[in-house]
C-alpha cells in the first residue's frame, strides 16, 4: 500500500462521499415526501379554513407573527395559540379569540401593540378555524414552548 495519498484516492473519495450524500439526501427526501399526507392534516381543509389563511395573509398577520417558526418575531408564535387560550376547545378558542380581536390595540403604557383590524363575525371565525387547524399539523411536537 502506498504511503502516499495520490491523486486517485483522492478522486475515490470525492466521488465515493458524493454519492453517499446524495444518496443520502434522495433517501431522506422521499421519506419526508411520504411522510407529509399522514402529517399535514389535509383532510381536515374546510373552505372556512382556506378563507382564514386568505385573511391571514391579507391582513399580514405573519409581519408581526409567526406560525411554525415562519415569520416576524415582534408577537407570540400563533401555530400553538389554540391548545395555549382554548384548551383543545373549539368553541372556548372562538370566544376568546373574538374577544381578542375585539379589543385590539389594548391600551397599556408600555405594552407592544395590535392593531384593530375591523374584522366581521364570519371573518373572525375564518381565522380562528384556520388557527385550529394549523394547530393540528403534526409538527413533532413544535414549538417546544407552549407559551409564544
Ligand atoms: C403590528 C403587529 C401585529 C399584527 C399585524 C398582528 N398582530 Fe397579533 N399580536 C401582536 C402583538 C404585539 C401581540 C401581543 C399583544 C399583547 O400581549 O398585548 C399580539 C397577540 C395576538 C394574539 C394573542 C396571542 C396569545 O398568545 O394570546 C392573537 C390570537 C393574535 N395576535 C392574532 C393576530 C391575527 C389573527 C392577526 C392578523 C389578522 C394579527 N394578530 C396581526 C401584534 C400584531
Amino acid at each position: 500500500m502506498s504511503e502516499r495519498f495520490t491523486k486517485g484516492m483522492a478522486r475515490n473519495i470525492y466521488y465515493g462521499g458524493g454519492m453517499f450524500f446524495m444518496l443520502l439526501f434522495i433517501g431522506l427526501t422521499f421519506d419526508t415526501v411520504v411522510a407529509i399526507p399522514e402529517r399535514e392534516n389535509r383532510d381536515q381543509l374546510t373552505a372556512e379554513v382556506a378563507h382564514g389563511k386568505e385573511l391571514w395573509e391579507k391582513n399580514n398577520c405573519v409581519g408581526c407573527h409567526s406560525l411554525l417558526g415562519e415569520g416576524a418575531y415582534f408577537a407570540p408564535e400563533l401555530g400553538n395559540v389554540f391548545p395555549r387560550r382554548g384548551g383543545d376547545n373549539e368553541e372556548a378558542f372562538h370566544a376568546y379569540f373574538s374577544a381578542w380581536m375585539a379589543a385590539q390595540p389594548i391600551p397599556v403604557e408600555g405594552r407592544r401593540k395590535m392593531p384593530q383590524f375591523n374584522l366581521t363575525a364570519e371573518e373572525t371565525r375564518a381565522l380562528s378555524q384556520f388557527l385550529i387547524w394549523t394547530s393540528r399539523i403534526d409538527t413533532n411536537d413544535w414549538p417546544p414552548n407552549n407559551e409564544g
